[in-house]
């Protein structure tokens, strides 16, 4: 065996394949695939204080191309890829982790004790950029010309960034008026091929699925966070916490969990580090939900969903989402990037979860918008869905599930200038949204402009506003 391969996680199967092999899930029972490493072929550091020697090796020259990222300065710790001229980067993953002593005294905390990891400051302006350096790595490894992805705004904008340095074609999916305008406009200025389908994220996820896997003649790389290749980028969120303690790890990290991506590399990373003699401490964990769009809250908190080594009881899962089916749920809330409601990272959360002690809550649009606005009031500002994180924050302080004097690290995931609207329409009560809504007769003027494509939520449809031919899907069984 390679030193790096992708393994299914279901304890019961186990099945393994290559690197140079393109999969979202286990070809034999369709788990969830992790990228797991035999160290023992592997150069893993001895210590993490390896890492700082990088802090000197920043210039232009091939090797400080990748130290310089905020990604790839920890690549022994994501050793997929052959050679080094594999790597995409753009200069990712350089973000700041802040003292927020102001917020903390709001909160009742003492000083020094909460920390804000500032992901909006990424190129694209949110922590995806971490793992989209990973997977257009893996991309490029495997020889992909066209990647696309369903996303609730930040996923697409910072696919359509890397897809636009990387000369490959971009597609992004989005839900018909789910998406911020902070990042819809990124897609379109990054020249991505747009289709606005009529449906909301969960639908748009399953379409861009069923075409990357039962389409193959549409030649899609898929690249939402199902890739096992977007999280091994998204762990070094927590090297960089690290890093900037001195490599002490905090009593607490928070996190909005929306398709549980981050908070599961975040598990990945720390058991790693762990079989690795890496670290002792391993910090506990904090996945807080949006209540318009809370399943792994209820499943966890009301369900008692356990990962239970990879058994958890799928039977319940099965039977809250054909509940929800049956009433016809959808999810809802202001935090647009976390309207979700069947996180396709769940099982990999509850693991998460198990080795991180973790604990899960969820907080209601109202206190995402009042601790959104307390972030900019004292620090710079997130988006709506990172501020989840200290909403979940405040409401474990009153819990006393944490204490006053826990070191606390909330992961502030996406830019506050992602979305605008919600910040003036908080300041000021006015839906810019509304009065600024594309107004479909309207035809832009610009030599470049990129018009976003509305499409039915219906596979034909799909494939012809991707220039494939449906033509060819006929006789084929597949849900259109
Ligand atoms: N915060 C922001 C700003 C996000 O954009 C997302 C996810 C999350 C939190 C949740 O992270 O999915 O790893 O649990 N946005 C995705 C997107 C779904 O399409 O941009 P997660």
């Amino acid at each position: 065996m390679s030193v790096a391969f992708q393994q299914c996680i279901n304890p019961d199967c186990r099945a393994t394949y290559g690197v140079d092999e393109v999969h979202v899930s286990c070809a034999k029972c369709n788990s969830l695939l992790d990228i797991n490493y035999d160290w023992s072929k592997a150069n893993p550091p001895k210590s993490l204080t390896f890492f700082e020697k990088r802090w000197a090796t920043k210039g232009l020259a091939t090797q400080g191309r990748i130290d310089f990222s905020g990604v790839w300065r920890f690549r022994e710790l994501m050793p997929f890829y052959n050679t080094e001229s594999d790597i995409v980067t753009i200069g990712e993953g350089r973000t700041v982790l802040q003292n927020a002593d102001l917020l903390a005294k709001q909160l009742g905390m003492r000083p020094d004790h909460l920390m804000l990891q500032y992901e909006g400051l990424n190129p694209s302006g949110s922590f995806k950029d971490n793992g989209m350096t990973a997977a257009f790595t893996h991309a490029r490894m495997v020889g992909a010309q066209k990647v696309a992805c369903a996303s609730t705004g930040n996923t697409s904008a910072s696919l359509a960034l890397f897809a636009s340095l990387s000369e490959t074609q971009g597609i992004v999916f989005i839900g018909s008026g789910k998406i911020s305008f902070g990042k819809l406009s990124q897609a379109l200025d990054y020249g991505a091929l747009t289709l606005q389908i009529q449906g909301d994220f969960d639908d748009c996820l399953r379409r861009v699925r069923q075409i990357a896997t039962e389409v193959p003649e549409m030649g899609i790389y898929l690249m939402n966070s199902v890739n096992p290749f977007r999280l091994e980028g998204q762990k070094s969120i927590m090297y960089r916490i690290l890093e900037a303690r001195d490599w002490q790890a905090p009593d607490w990290v928070i996190v909005p969990g929306g398709n549980m991506g981050n908070c599961s590399a975040f598990g990945k990373a720390f058991m790693e580090m762990k079989e690795l003699g890496l670290i002792n401490k391993i910090p506990r964990l904090a996945i807080i939900n949006a209540s318009g769009a809370n399943t792994l809250n209820v499943l966890v908190n009301q369900y008692g969903l356990k990962w239970n080594d990879g058994r958890y009881d799928k039977e319940t899962v099965g039977k809250l989402y054909a509940a929800m089916d049956e009433s016809h749920y959808k999810a809802h809330t202001v935090a647009s990037a976390i309207e979700i409601s069947r996180p396709v990272n769940l099982p990999k959360a509850l693991r998460a979860l198990a080795f991180m002690n973790g604990v899960v809550r969820e907080v209601t649009d109202e206190e995402i918008l009042e601790h959104r606005a307390m972030v900019a009031r004292w620090g710079f500002g997130c988006e709506p869905a990172s501020a989840a994180s200290v909403a979940g924050l405040h409401k474990l302080l009153d819990e006393k599930i944490i204490g006053k004097d826990e070191s606390v690290v909330c992961i502030l995931t996406g830019h506050e200038l992602k979305d605008p609207n919600a910040t003036v329409q908080y300041h000021t009560g006015l839906d810019m949204k509304s009065v600024q809504d594309l107004a479909p007769k309207a035809e832009p003027k610009g030599k470049l402009a990129n018009r976003p494509i509305p499409v039915e939520d219906n596979l034909e449809a799909i494939i012809r506003a991707m220039g494939g031919d449906p033509e060819k899907l006929k006789g084929r069984s597949l849900p259109m």
